[in-house]
């Protein structure tokens, strides 16, 4: 598939490595139908993408909403008059430990249930929902070929820490194999991605000793940028044997 031909829906796109990917696919021409939580980002990023050749189009949908993702997909169908294209990317943290012992009091700690879900509602079930709802489009609609990309993480190896997030990271990598083979038969590849540390709004936050210990211990000695990301992304949409596969694009950190 060629990027100048993409009618591409792109989710968690009001800021980070989503903002990066919209403004990449509109330069080349194609057109990005994006979404995210609240306005401000989302409008900051059509403006940056209006003198561009392809086309932005941007609506707040929240994809913990079942209800919302069916008509953000019906609605982005509308606006680009077609849909051959997902990037699953909108995501979010609420890192703690499962268990832990209060250092002072020596209380036990649990995670909540509502830490728990909270990130499984955005991160597993949005997106499985948004993948069904936009393979449904495409497969009823009869657009083909088509690609859907989820957004992994590093953490898919399991990670202190990140129960919740491990949980959903890692059920989208193993679920990339299992649309992959569903989804075959509608000309639908499904490929996945996932990232090491990259700079964007949710690692800006985090603590300089552990960011310094994080870098030191990756090999190519640096944190990585949303292009680094966007490169593996490019090459999910315009590699036609690709499929069912999670690219690691973490410089190294998890050999
Ligand atoms: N930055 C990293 O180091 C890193 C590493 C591995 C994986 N990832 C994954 O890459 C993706 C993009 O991450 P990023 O670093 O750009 O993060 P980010 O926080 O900068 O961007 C994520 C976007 O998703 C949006 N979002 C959150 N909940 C949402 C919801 N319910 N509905 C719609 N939008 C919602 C946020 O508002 C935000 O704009 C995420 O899935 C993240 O888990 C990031």
């Amino acid at each position: 598939m060629q990027l100048s031909d993409m009618k591409i829906i792109i989710t968690g796109a009001g800021g980070g490595m989503g903002a990066h990917f919209a403004t990449r696919v509109v330069e080349a021409g194609g057109q990005a139908s994006v979404c995210d939580l609240g306005e401000e980002g989302l409008k900051a990023l059509a403006d940056a993408c209006a003198s561009l050749p392809g086309k932005l189009h941007h609506q707040v949908c929240d994809v913990s909403n079942e209800e919302a993702i069916g008509k953000f997909v019906d609605w982005s169908f509308e606006q680009m008059g077609g849909l051959n294209g997902l990037v699953n990317n909108a995501g979010l943290l609420r890192d703690g430990l499962l268990v832990k012992k209060d250092r002072n009091t020596g209380e036990i700690i649990k995670m909540s249930r509502e830490q728990w879900q909270l990130v499984i509602d955005v991160n597993l079930t949005g997106a499985t929902l948004m993948v069904r709802d936009v393979v449904a489009k495409m497969a009823g609609e009869g657009q083909s070929p088509g690609v859907v990309i989820n957004m992994s993480s590093l953490a898919r190896y399991g990670n202190r820490g990140q129960s919740n997030y491990v949980a959903a990271k890692a059920a989208l990598a193993a679920n990339t194999v299992t649309w992959a083979r569903e989804f075959g038969k509608f000309g639908i590849r499904v490929g996945a991605i996932a990232p090491g540390m990259i700079e964007t709004p949710m690692t800006r936050g985090m603590n300089e000793k552990a960011r310094n210990a994080l870098v030191a211990a990756v090999p190519v000695g640096r944190v990585g940028e949303p292009e680094d990301i966007w490169k593996a992304v490019q090459f999910i949409i315009e590699c036609d044997y690709f499929t069912g596969r999670t690219i690691d694009v973490d410089g190294g950190l998890t050999m």
